[in-house]
């Protein structure tokens, strides 16, 4: 049986680590949608057009240990902003919302654009100041040379052009609920985000 939970919210806000951890309470399949952009946004840091980069994008692609970059993250959120990008990733990510088990997906237009229809919806947040911190520990653990400053830069450039973007820009499903991570542990935040799709299951 399908059945959807859709994760939005801005960067850093912990909706990677929440959907990865409500997919794996409930046995569902996890995609994070941000690595569809970035892996675009990687090939065209090789001068590979945007919309051929996206169109012909391998599952493989996904993989590439080196994704997670903030120059990576910012020719994502630039790619992101181009609407045959986008339209060359929709089919594959409505397929996989829908496979036969449930689904797990997580980036800024699921609720919204990809899957508006998701059985659940979760806007997730958190204060700049603590997405900014939560993923400059994560950056220097993997050896990145960045600071704290820079780390708030990055994420207050993208989710300016996220939000400002014609295309399914970045914001919350009018049906979604909103989580806070700001004070919120992990646990905390994944016992709140299960609470809400038991409360769905049920209903
Ligand atoms: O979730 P992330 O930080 O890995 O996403 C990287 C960029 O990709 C983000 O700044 C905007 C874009 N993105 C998007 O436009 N739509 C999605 N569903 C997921 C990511």
């Amino acid at each position: 049986m399908a059945f959807t939970i859709a994760i939005d919210g801005p960067a850093a806000a912990g909706k990677g680590t929440v959907a990865r951890r409500v997919a794996a309470h409930f046995g569902f399949a996890h995609l994070d949608t941000g690595l569809l952009y970035r892996a675009t946004g990687r090939r065209t840091m090789d001068g590979v057009d945007p919309v051929t980069a996206a169109t012909e994008l391998q599952a493989s692609d996904l993989d590439a240990d080196d994704l997670r970059s903030p120059e990576i993250a910012q020719a994502a959120s630039r790619v992101a902003a181009i609407p045959q990008v986008r339209q060359a990733l929709i089919d594959f990510q409505r397929a996989f919302a829908r496979r036969a088990g449930g689904a797990v997906l997580d980036g800024r237009d699921i609720g919204t654009v990809i899957c508006p229809d998701a059985e659940v919806k979760l806007y997730v947040t958190a204060s700049d100041d603590v997405r900014a911190a939560r993923r400059h520990i994560e950056l220097t653990g993997k050896g990145h040379d960045i600071t704290y400053d820079e780390v708030l830069d990055d994420l207050r450039q993208r989710d300016a052009r996220d939000s400002a973007r014609a295309t399914a820009p970045l914001k919350p499903a009018p049906d979604a609920v909103h989580l806070d991570t700001s004070r919120l542990s992990i646990e905390e935040a994944v016992a709140a985000a299960i609470a809400e799709v038991e409360k769905k299951r049920q209903a």
